[in-house]
């Protein structure tokens, strides 16, 4: 698809959608007026985040206690069926991230309440699921669909229907939907962040986010060397972070 007609798609997707206007206006401010802002301190964090990164295997030992290796063979089977699904999903999203990471947060924080942003095709909600259907827990996501490619649909393809009653999409910008989350469950066990990538974005997210995870919950980060709106964050608040290295990008963990 030429540029062009992505971005015609895209608006054309947009403008069926009256739920996502706001979203819209912001987008269109973001990449005229607020360009930079996607890269705001890259550089100054990726340094930082290189120099006290260490490997998932090792965070989730540091940080909880536990080993990650039983992971892939006690889902083996499940993992395997989505793995499958992906391949069979006629649009292509964003993949599988530090499956492990979310798990043992959840299992760490007996989570019962868990808030996501970004789902795709769904790895970092079935890495959550999988833990709280233990509980009888939920995962509250909010995704903002692949507009130009008609997604909608696709969205969480590779969840297994057997974890489905544990989970709550809600299906708009975060701006939208936190809000809408957040009047349902004002209180989370672990929080995971892994959707709008601009430093604006992330920042007025991580607030929200902070706000309602609980002390003692576990909060997540992908892709945190996009720009320096973690480690601002972190900074400005005094939280001890640990950087997880993961397929060459990082993850910024804390507990509060
Ligand atoms: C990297 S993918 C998420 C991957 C997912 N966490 C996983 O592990 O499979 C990012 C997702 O965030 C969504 N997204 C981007 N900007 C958003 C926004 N402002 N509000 C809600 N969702 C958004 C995208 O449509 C996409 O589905």
């Amino acid at each position: 698809m030429s540029e062009i007609s992505s971005v015609l798609k895209t608006l054309i997707a947009y403008l069926k959608r009256p739920d996502l206007y706001p979203e819209l206006r912001r987008k269109i401010i973001k990449n005229t007026l607020q360009r930079r802002n996607a890269f705001k301190g890259k550089e100054k964090t990726n340094s930082w985040a290189a120099s006290k990164a260490i490997s998932q295997k090792e965070a989730i030992s540091k940080l909880f206690g536990l080993d990650m290796d039983s992971f892939r063979s006690t889902y083996a089977e499940v993992l395997k069926n989505s793995e499958q699904k992906q391949k069979e999903c006629p649009i292509k999203m964003g993949g599988a991230g530090a499956l492990e990471l979310i798990y043992y947060a959840c299992e760490f924080a007996k989570a019962k309440n868990v808030v996501e942003t970004g789902v795709a095709y769904g790895w970092s909600s079935l890495a959550a699921l999988l833990s709280l259907e233990k509980r009888k827990g939920t995962l509250y996501s909010s995704d903002m669909p692949y507009l130009a490619q008609d997604g909608d649909r696709y969205v969480g393809c590779i969840v297994p229907e057997n974890l489905k009653p544990h989970w709550k999409l809600f299906r708009f910008a975060d701006k939208e939907s936190l809000p809408k989350i957040f009047a349902d469950s004002p209180v989370f066990d672990v929080v995971h962040y892994d959707s709008d990538k601009s430093y604006n974005g992330r920042f007025w997210a991580y607030n929200e986010l902070y706000k309602h995870l609980k002390t003692g919950g576990i909060f997540i980060s992908d892709d945190i060397g996009d720009n320096s709106a973690y480690q601002d964050f972190c900074e400005q608040n005094n939280l001890k972070t640990t950087v997880v290295e993961y397929e060459g990008k990082y993850i910024g963990i804390f507990v509060k």
